[in-house]
């Protein structure tokens, strides 16, 4: 077996790294907040729910009701004011469920009024439906209750024996929040996140952050102050935020982590996905906009007799919380619109309050037009830093490891503010691993990174993959989460030059044989004809009509070939169809999509290790049922060109770059403030690597402590906790056996 050495030159000044680098970016997404992070229990507790949520939804919607209950009036934050008249019943049942533990305290909060002599309680129920604790009501109440037996599926119940009762409130939180802070947060799942030890917080989003339409952008100043007036809304990811989690919530967990706020404002831009696409505020709608933003850092920062200072220490909180990063914009589609708004926010924010580190924005791809007109405009007007964001496929980091390698030192630095590698198998987390390890070797260059998403709730999740998948007591952690934790207990003040020698070598395997597939994403297709010709060799089919799923086996072998397909949508779905091409039962072939994501875009994907990942950039298009498309596809020089016509127009012409995977790599930091030097390896490989590790200063190594994360690379899913582990160890000396398909960090012992 060939020796690996790793030399670390631990002599050299290295590359200073941000002692803020790894954070979290938390975004109320999949339930992640109300039902999630926020420790409310009763969901809609406020009767705000509506149409503007969801056609279905109303003020009642997450409660059922027994006799008079009446819908009244809305209230200036939109929710409503409910009547009953005896005998009435409300009840709740939670997010997803209710539990309840016996012996546990619960705040209880009711805003309501009950007519003179009126009997009104409410009680929590057990799974029997059995009263395990009460109080009166008589108007405002504000009671702690402590269930006598445990609950799966409690209930909270307000009933009306006689009189009558008007109310508009009903919240139940455990008093055991994190940190015990009132109108806290879930205990579990916030020493999840202080686990990880982030440096910041990025927050609220995201896509909730620049909101679906300019209605819906997020409003900062509606979610402070007195929790009950706060002004609830759609959240763009298909439920409703109470804002219960707001910004003074947000800077206090970041304060209580330790950890810096990035909180991010909408450019002046809704998210372009919106219906009618993107909209900016008109010029008078912008003064009030940029007044707001001002009036965020003055919260933030101001001093106590500061109108927004002020409303700070109303609610608590005298002491600034020394905001030193504000993101504007999030992924937005570089327009003029766009970037006009965008200036007049960086202008004033600079005026008023030149310390701010603004981080601006470029677009939602690592690559393409709005990566690089983003990149333009933050040169442009000297953006302190640019957020970029790169969901990919393990195959696309294990190739751009060196991505930051070629940025421009003079220019805007970089916030990886978004990135995930499309899966939570072990592969995933290597990925991840080593493009982390790429952004410290780069650290001059790479300020900040967090991954996304945070927070999944089993059963009520838009995105996958995520960090940490949680229900309504288990809280699972995922390998790509271990990934993280290891970071970021092992941080650098400075990146040192590494270099390895007999590197092991790796090739991804290579299959010869081909085929298509075409298949509706919603609905089904009819096929007039599909070929594929390879080599002289031809294989075809004829008309299959309304199918979901029509196939030409493997046979062809080869890596140049031409696919020809006569194809239309039968009925108009959610999604549009696809043509795999190449290797199409294993897990590296091609996918030409057509009107993918809600039928809006054509774009080529590749897929490698099972993972499907665009590998052109997304084109808006729509394909309609009932229209009938020639699709041609010519995969040529050795399969690695590969040209996509429509209609016989082309629309895709690409080929690979010939960038190497680099499935094992090895870095070093030092942190500077307790002298430990790091080594950090990634072998995504399938053979153990025996390692010696040296320093260029002439020290022994006299031991190495060893913290490492070990999978098969196809183990590891989502909503179900990590297959592995870290696991701790220490050799004595400069040498170890690294196993196939690890992450290890190891403390390096002179
Ligand atoms: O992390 C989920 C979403 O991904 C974010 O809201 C958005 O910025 C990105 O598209």
């Amino acid at each position: 077996m060939t020796e690996t050495t790793v030399h670390i030159d631990d002599v050299a000044p290295g590359v200073a790294i941000n002692p803020d680098m790894w954070g979290v970016f938390f975004e109320d997404i999949n339930g992640s907040a109300d039902g999630g992070l926020y420790a409310e229990l009763v969901r809609n507790r406020d009767f705000s729910f509506g149409p503007r949520d969801d056609p279905e939804w109303h003020p009642l919607t997450g409660w059922t009701t027994d006799g008079a209950v009446e819908v009244g009036d809305a209230r200036a934050s939109g929710g409503h004011r409910v009547r009953l008249t005896a005998p009435a019943t409300l009840e709740n049942t939670g997010f997803v469920a209710l539990p309840l533990t016996a012996g546990a305290a619960y705040a209880l909060t009711v805003r309501a009024t009950a007519s003179p002599g009126a009997d009104v309680r409410v009680a929590l129920l057990d799974d029997a439906g059995e009263a395990v604790a009460e109080a009166p009501v008589t108007g405002d109440t504000d009671a702690v209750l402590v269930p006598r037996r445990d609950a799966a599926h409690g209930r909270v119940r307000l009933h009306v024996a006689s009189g009558s009762c008007e109310v508009w409130w009903v919240s139940l939180m455990p008093t055991a929040t994190f940190r015990g802070e009132a109108n806290g947060l879930r205990d579990d799942l916030a020493r999840t996140i202080a686990d990880l030890r982030p440096r910041f917080v990025r927050f609220p989003g995201g896509c909730v952050a620049h909101g679906f339409g300019l209605d819906n952008l997020y409003r900062w100043k509606h979610t402070v102050g007195p929790v009950e007036e706060r002004v609830g809304d759609r959240n763009i990811w298909g439920y409703h935020q109470s804002m219960g989690l707001g910004f003074f919530e947000y800077f206090r967990f970041c304060e209580q982590l330790g950890a810096e706020p990035l909180p991010v404002v909408a450019a002046g831009v809704c998210c372009q996905n919106s219906p009618g696409g993107q909209a900016g505020f008109t010029d008078a709608e912008m003064d009030d906009y940029v007044r707001d933003v001002l009036d965020l850092i003055e919260y933030a920062n101001g001093p106590v007799d500061s109108p927004w200072g002020a409303r700070r220490a109303a609610a608590g909180h005298p002491a600034p919380f020394g905001l030193r990063y504000l993101g504007v914009g999030n992924e937005d589609e570089i327009t003029d619109a766009f970037a006009e708004r965008f200036a007049r926010l960086l202008e004033a924010v600079r005026a008023a309050a030149p310390d701010i580190v603004v981080i601006g924005t470029a677009g939602p791809f690592p690559a393409g037009s709005d990566y690089d007109r983003g990149w333009e405009l933050a040169r442009e007007l000297a953006v302190d830093i640019v957020d970029e964001h790169s969901y990919k496929a393990p195959k696309w980091y294990f190739e751009h490891l060196d991505r930051f390698d070629a940025y421009d030192r003079s220019g805007p630095r970089v916030y990886v503010g978004e990135y995930g590698s499309r899966g939570n198998t072990m592969l995933c987390a290597l990925a991840e691993a080593a493009s982390m390890m790429g952004m410290e070797r780069n650290g001059d260059v790479v300020r900040l990174a967090s991954y996304a998403p945070l927070l999944a709730r089993v059963d009520h999740t838009q995105w996958t993959p995520d960090l940490v998948y949680f229900d309504d007591t288990e809280v699972m952690l995922t390998l790509n989460y271990h990934v993280q934790a290891l970071h970021a207990h092992a941080p650098g003040t400075r990146a040192l030059p590494v270099l390895v020698e007999n590197a092991p070598a790796w090739e991804r395997p290579r299959t010869g044989r081909i085929g298509i597939r075409l298949r509706a994403e919603s609905g089904t297709l009819t096929v007039e004809h599909a070929s594929l010709d390879a080599g002289g060799h031809r294989q075809q089919t004829g008309l299959h009509r309304g199918e979901r799923d029509v196939r030409l086996p493997l046979g062809a072998r080869g890596t140049d070939y031409t696919v020809r397909a006569r194809v239309r949508l039968e009925e108009d779905g959610r999604d549009g169809f696809l043509v795999a091409f190449g290797d199409v039962d294993g897990p590296d072939h091609f996918e030409w999509r057509f009107g993918t994501w809600e039928n809006r875009f054509l774009v080529l994907c590749e897929v490698s290790d099972g993972l499907s990942d665009e590998w052109t950039e997304p084109l808006p298009s729509r394909f309609d049922a009932g229209r009938t498309y020639d699709v041609e596809i010519r995969v040529e020089g050795g399969g690695k060109h590969v040209v996509c016509l429509l209609d016989g127009d082309v629309v895709h012409d690409i080929a690979h770059d010939g960038r190497p995977e680099e499935r094992f790599s090895a870095s070093a930091v030092v942190d500077d403030r307790d002298g430990t030097t790091w080594l950090k390896i990634v072998n995504a490989t399938d053979a153990a690597v025996p390692l010696t590790a040296t320093l260029a200063s002439g020290h022994a190594v006299s031991a190495l402590e060893i913290t490492s994360l070990t999978a098969d690379p196809g183990e590891g899913r989502p909503f179900a906790p990590a297959p592995a582990a870290p696991r701790v160890s220490r050799v004595d000396g400069a040498r170890w056996t690294v196993p196939p398909f690890t992450f290890a960090v190891a403390r390096v012992v002179r």
